[in-house]
């Protein structure tokens, strides 16, 4: 609905993207099982029976089992996947090409040793038809408009005390105290999606591969069993379509991010969703997880961060339905977890910090990553994230400044600095 695709005429094409990848996902994942030969015996043994140990569609079983690679890229499958299938029946990727073209293998190789298929006739479905980018502009239609920010700590014993029903307690009550106005805002303000940028910590993302940018497009996300059992918390509900917009929008605004089609959600994302929503049956909204590297150096930059913030909102703001998003940032504020210098706070840094977040944050993006460490521990680095979700906001985009809702700070949570601050739209 809402991407600009303009591959989409180019003939006897299919790019492979967000969508194709989130329709093909369970067909893939069967393609890459086929990488391991005990798996590659059992499938031929019994191609049908293979096929039904996983969660593809009668369509993309069908295309398999027919080896109908062109109806299989409909379904969503991707030729570098689809060739795990070609090897294990002994095809070359000629070979698979060839099959592909309603050619004969021969005719196929001849064509290409007479020096390949010719463009001419060959760039759009109908020659003479304009090309899409010089087509007129659909009619403005109403948009998905950001109407706040909420910025938050994430500490996992914070999870932990609301789960275990712990918050009255002495140590406990004064931190949820401090987020009783923000449920009530919350819930008075309830928006359709929350783009929720934080942290991975090594749950979803072992070394193998750690992303610096990460939008998430599932439907639904689980919470993570960090190894206590996952937290006892709903599935969080996703927004494939939104998220794979923002995908496009940001990535074509050069900002690369890695996109993810199935992970685990950890303490990083359900905790602030429980300090704001409390204990619902199912969470009130639809949430992308957005996971930044906050873990391995070299992390982004708070200008990155910032600059990201910025490409998100023209995202959301391209996107052609009229919901409404909130840019949460959560991470936070001073804390050191590791090492002799373990349980550092620095509270007139933390709140310089959101003073600076709430009236300069450009200004703010400039502050060096070895600031936030020597002055408030290695972990409050988690910060930077706090700067993409200013910069979502109205004024940074040469608007009017937001609205100061909530500001909270409080220690201890654990190790760390409980900050909290929502910032409303002007408008909203
Ligand atoms: C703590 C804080 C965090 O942000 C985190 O990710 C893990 C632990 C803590 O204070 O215990
Ligand atoms: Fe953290």
């Amino acid at each position: 609905m809402p991407l600009d695709k303009p591959y989409l005429d180019i003939p006897g094409t299919t790019i492979f993207d967000a969508e194709q990848a989130r329709k093909g996902y369970w067909l893939n994942q069967f393609c890459m099982s086929l990488m391991r030969p005990e798996n590659r015996q059992r499938f031929k043994a019994n191609e049908r029976a293979y096929l039904d140990e996983w969660a593809m569609t009668e369509a993309q079983k069908q295309a398999v089992l027919a080896r109908d690679l062109n109806a299989a890229i409909a379904e969503g499958g991707n030729i570098y996947f689809l060739a795990k299938l070609g090897f294990t029946d002994g095809q070359s990727f000629q070979q698979m090409a060839a099959s592909m073209t309603g050619m004969t293998e021969a005719a196929y190789r001849d064509m290409m040793v007479a020096g390949g298929r010719s463009v001419a006739g060959n760039r759009v479905l109908a020659e003479g038809r304009p090309a899409p980018s010089a087509r007129e502009p659909a009619p403005a239609a109403a948009t998905a408009r950001i109407t706040a920010s909420v910025y938050t700590s994430h500490v996992p014993a914070v999870g932990a005390a609301i789960d275990q029903g712990r918050t009255q307690e002495p140590y406990w009550q004064p931190v949820f105290a401090g987020y009783e106005p923000s449920r009530r805002w919350l819930a008075a303000h309830t928006p359709d999606v929350v783009v929720l940028v934080y942290n991975d910590h090594a749950s979803a993302f072992d070394l193998n591969l750690i992303p610096t940018f990460a939008i998430a497009t599932a439907d639904e996300f689980q919470p993570a069993d960090e190894g206590w059992g996952p937290r006892p918390v709903p599935p969080v509900r996703g927004h494939p379509a939104l998220a794979a917009h923002i995908a496009q929008s940001v990535i074509q605004s050069d900002f690369d991010l890695a996109i993810v089609h199935r992970m685990d959600v950890d303490h990083g994302l359900t905790v602030p969703l429980s300090l704001l929503c409390g204990q619902p049956a199912r969470w009130p909204f639809r949430v992308i997880p957005f996971a930044v590297n906050v873990v391995h150096y070299p992390v982004p930059s708070g200008r990155r961060c910032f600059q990201l913030g910025q490409a998100i909102r023209r995202a959301i703001e391209s996107y052609d339905e009229p919901l409404s998003v909130q840019v949460w940032g959560t991470g936070g504020m001073s804390h050191q977890l590791q090492g002799p210098r373990a349980g550092l706070i620095n509270r007139a840094w933390d709140a310089r910090f959101v003073d600076r977040l709430i009236a300069d944050p450009e200004d703010l993006s400039r502050l060096p990553h070895i600031d936030y460490v020597r002055e408030a521990g290695s972990e409050a680095i988690e910060l930077v994230m706090w700067l993409i979700a200013r910069g979502a906001m109205a004024d940074a985009a040469g608007g009017p400044p937001p609205t100061v809702v909530h500001r909270f700070y409080h220690v201890p949570a654990s190790n760390t600095a409980v900050g909290h601050l929502i910032l409303e739209e002007q408008s909203s």
